[in-house]
Parts: C-alpha cells; sequence; structure tokens
C-alpha cells in the first residue's frame, strides 16, 4: 500500500511542469494496467481458484509486482490525455477529486491484500482478494470507458 499510496499523494501535490508526451503517459499506464491485470486476475486469482498451482511466495511477488507497477500511475494521469488510442475518459480531468478517491481506495486495498497474502491464509487471502477487485471494477464504472 504504502508506496502506490505515497506516490499518489506526491503526484496530487506536485504534477510535473515538464510533461511527457500523451501518447507516452497511455502507453505506460496501458502498460501498468496490463501488468497488474496480469498479476491480480492471472496471478493471484487464478491461484485462488485452483486454475494455477498455489504458490504463496509467488502471490508475495505478485502483490509487490502491483504496488510498484501502480506507482506510475499518478504520473501517467496527471496530464490530461484522451482520443481514440485511450478508454481514460475525460471525467478523470473534470472530476480528479474522484479519481483520486478510487486510486486511494484501490491502493488501500492492495495494501489489504498484500497483509492477508502475508499471513499465507486463504481464508483471509479470499475476501481481501475480492474487495481490491471491487475498486478495479469501481474505478472503470466511472473512468474507463467500454
Ligand atoms: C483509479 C482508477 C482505476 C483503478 C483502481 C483500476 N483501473 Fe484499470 N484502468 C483504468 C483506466 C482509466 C483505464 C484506461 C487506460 C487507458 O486506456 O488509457 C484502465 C485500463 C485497464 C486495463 C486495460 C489495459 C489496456 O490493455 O489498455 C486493464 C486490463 C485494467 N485496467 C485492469 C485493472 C485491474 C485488474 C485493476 C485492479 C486490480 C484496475 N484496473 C484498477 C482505471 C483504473
Amino acid at each position: 500500500m504504502k508506496p502506490l499510496l505515497s506516490a499518489v499523494v506526491a503526484a496530487s501535490l506536485a504534477i510535473p511542469a515538464l510533461a511527457a508526451e500523451p501518447k507516452d503517459l497511455i502507453d505506460a499506464r496501458q502498460g501498468a494496467f496490463k501488468i497488474i491485470k496480469y498479476e491480480f486476475a492471472d496471478t493471484l486469482a487464478a491461484m485462488m481458484r485452483g486454475k494455477r498451482e498455489f504458490d504463496l511466495e509467488r502471490m508475495k511477488i505478485a502483490v509487490n509486482r502491483i504496488q510498484a507497477v501502480g506507482g506510475v500511475l499518478p504520473e501517467a494521469f496527471a496530464v490530461e490525455s484522451t482520443g481514440d488510442n485511450t478508454r481514460a475518459k475525460a471525467e478523470i480531468w473534470s472530476d480528479p477529486d474522484g479519481f483520486q478517491a478510487a486510486a486511494v481506495k484501490f491502493g488501500e486495498k492492495i495494501g489489504e491484500l498484500s497483509a492477508a497474502v502475508q499471513t499465507g491464509d486463504k481464508a483471509q487471502i479470499g475476501p481481501a482478494l475480492q474487495a481490491a477487485g471491487k475498486t478495479c471494477k469501481g474505478c472503470h464504472d466511472d473512468y474507463r470507458s467500454k
């Protein structure tokens, strides 16, 4: 939780004066989300559902990777960047507080998931995974086009 949250806070305080090109920001965040999905759905959720061999050490890596990769998101969304090559809705920039809140909630739930994975207890990991998954959907419903 900490790296993502602190990155979110840092980005809200200091939007870079010289920003990257919109296309590069879009590529970066889409790449980050692809990795997040791989670690969240194809690794963590797949292991919990028995679709992949349960491997606690690999699960710890997955959560760390989600947090590390998620750290790029505040910067990748810092500059308004909409268009044909992105599903980011204009609401991200017209409702920055709402988007920020969705991002913080995500960071918190991934932090709780990390704590659950550390226990190694499936009865804790399952609900934490579900709760984190809701924050993906919550943000997509409001800020990602179909
Ligand atoms: C704070 C908002 C937010 C949260 C939380 C969030 N997403 Fe997203 N996600 C987006 C937005 C916005 C896009 C569209 C990015 C773009 O196209 O520029 C996106 C795009 C994606 C994509 C498509 C990437 C591609 O190929 O272009 C995937 C997959 C994805 N998210 C998975 C997830 C998963 C899994 C989670 C939770 C573990 C999650 N997201 C949490 C906002 C969010």
